[in-house]
């Protein structure tokens, strides 16, 4: 694609798009859903590219729960009346509706609902087995609610071990993880980590790791959280011990709930620090004693977020409807044409606008593109920025770190030592902080922007995108917005 061709109008450009990208003609009933139940982001002029940040629910998600509420009379589901019983009755059938979404064996798996993905990943942190000697081993590109899980590990003996992700697409190499998966510990429990897609790069890594390292002595954590939003996750297929994941991420609404999949022969070795309500079947004061409750109930502290789950079916449901391969070609097709449009837009010196931190085409990726814009003489231009400049278009980016440091850090050449110059003070550091201590080090970043599509995106979206990014094409770092 040439520079003139991302400049034309959306007309011409759209049809340039179908010519090359003719599957999305496929999905084409996603616009009429657009149109109908998430009227509101046109109305209000939003283009929104922040669904690896949170989903967008439709309207009709809202009006069925909401009537669900209005007619019903429901009580918290640990008790035994008649008003407990219809909750517990609707909370039963979402959490089997979960496994059946996922295509989970409901004799193989269990779904233990969570706050959110972060609170899942705790929960296998803080009741892993780890000891001394055994290992936690984790790709670089997690996020951080999975690079956290190596405090519990430390803690307890076992050795931490990072698996590098290399520039310039920001994947593993095997060899180097083989090794580190064929050096398990034998006979400890040791765990392996790592995300289905990464939220900074869009990368997805095999899932065939997941049996590959099983055969080798791991349990496997498979973080969904970015990729069962656009991806088919088929756990009739595919094995992972620990699945986390959000549920606002896969369809909006609600927040607040998230869950944690997980075979129940690894539920099974997981030990809990403490027990609470609803985790127990008895407890006693005066005989210091309790028993746990079985599967996962002994997992869901206190009372669940019990009127939210219903809400939890309605958006699994909605997907179902629509199918979760109709978005994904949906978002393919748009990622497609926005790396493209974004890769051909150079500088009159022919010096590239836009770098890319991961893989530039559609191979073995998601739709979420991290990139940051370049000025002619090749000197970044400040992310912070560019999102105050998109924020006064509605277009909503994400910006900074994303939470993945790990792959920031390959992507931006932040060494070890140039990041441990940034700890050495022990002070609560806040991100700004550590930035102006990157740039000191040597005028490096770390933090780009990320645009990431879902559900509901359309051309003229990304069209609007390029168009804006087109607008810093031959300006001088400086003098970006002025
Ligand atoms: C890959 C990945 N894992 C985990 C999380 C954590 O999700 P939550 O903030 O909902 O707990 C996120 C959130 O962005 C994510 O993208």
């Amino acid at each position: 694609m040439d520079r003139l061709s991302t400049l034309t109008t959306m007309e011409e450009a759209f049809a340039h798009f179908i010519h090359t990208y003719p599957d999305y003609t496929r999905t084409g009933f996603l616009d009429d859903l657009r149109r109908s139940d998430y009227a509101r982001l046109d109305r209000q002029q939003h283009i929104y590219l922040d669904y690896t940040g949170g989903g967008l629910y439709g309207e009709s998600q809202l009006h069925q729960h909401m009537a669900l509420l209005s007619e019903g009379v429901f009580g918290n589901p640990h008790s035994q009346n008649p008003t407990s019983l219809a909750m517990t009755r609707l909370v039963e059938q979402a959490r089997a509706y979960v496994l059946e979404f996922f295509r989970a064996d409901p004799s193989e798996y269990e779904a233990v609902f969570t706050l959110n993905a972060s609170g899942a990943l705790k929960l296998v942190g803080e009741s892993y087995p780890f000891e001394e000697g055994s290992r936690y081993l984790l790709t670089f590109d997690n996020h951080n609610s999975v690079n956290g899980i190596r405090e519990f590990a430390r803690r307890r003996g076992a050795a931490v071990t990072y698996v590098p992700v290399t520039p310039p697409d920001l994947r593993v190499n095997p060899d180097r993880l083989f090794q580190a998966l064929d050096a398990a510990p034998a006979g400890k429990p040791n765990l392996f980590a790592y995300p289905a897609q990464s939220n900074f790069s869009g990368v997805q890594h095999p899932l065939e790791w997941i049996a590959q390292a099983q055969a080798r002595g791991w349990d496997v954590l498979l973080d969904a959280a970015a990729f069962a939003p656009t991806n088919r996750l088929d756990l009739s297929r595919w094995k992972p011990d620990f699945v986390p994941l959000s549920f606002y991420k896969i369809f909006g609404y609600p927040t607040g709930v998230g869950c944690l999949l997980a075979r129940r022969a690894a539920l099974q070795k997981l030990r809990r620090p403490w027990f609470a309500g609803g985790t127990i079947t008895v407890a006693s004061v005066q005989a210091d004693d309790y028993h746990l409750a079985e599967g996962a109930a002994a997992f869901e502290d206190g009372t669940v977020s019990y009127l939210s789950l219903p809400a939890v079916e309605i958006g699994l449901r909605h997907i179902a409807g629509i199918g979760v391969e109709n978005i994904h070609t949906r978002v393919m097709c748009l990622a497609g044409w926005l790396l493209d449009s974004l890769l051909a837009l150079r500088h009159r010196n022919g010096a590239p606008l836009v770098r890319i931190y991961g893989p530039t085409t559609t191979e073995g990726r998601g739709a979420t593109v991290a990139l940051n814009f370049y000025d002619p003489q090749g000197r970044l231009m400040d992310f912070r920025r560019i999102e105050a400049l998109a924020n006064r278009e509605k277009i909503s980016l994400r910006t900074g770190c994303f939470c993945n440091p790990g792959a920031g850090e390959v992507a931006h050449g932040l060494t070890r030592e140039e990041m441990t110059t940034c700890f050495v003070d022990e002070y609560r550091m806040s991100f700004e902080h550590f930035l102006t201590c990157l740039q000191h080090v040597d005028g490096k970043s770390a933090g780009a922007i990320r645009v990431s599509l879902g559900l509901v995106s359309n051309f003229a979206d990304v069209y609007r995108f390029v168009q804006f990014a087109a607008r810093f094409l031959d300006t001088p770092a400086e003098e970006i917005g002025k």
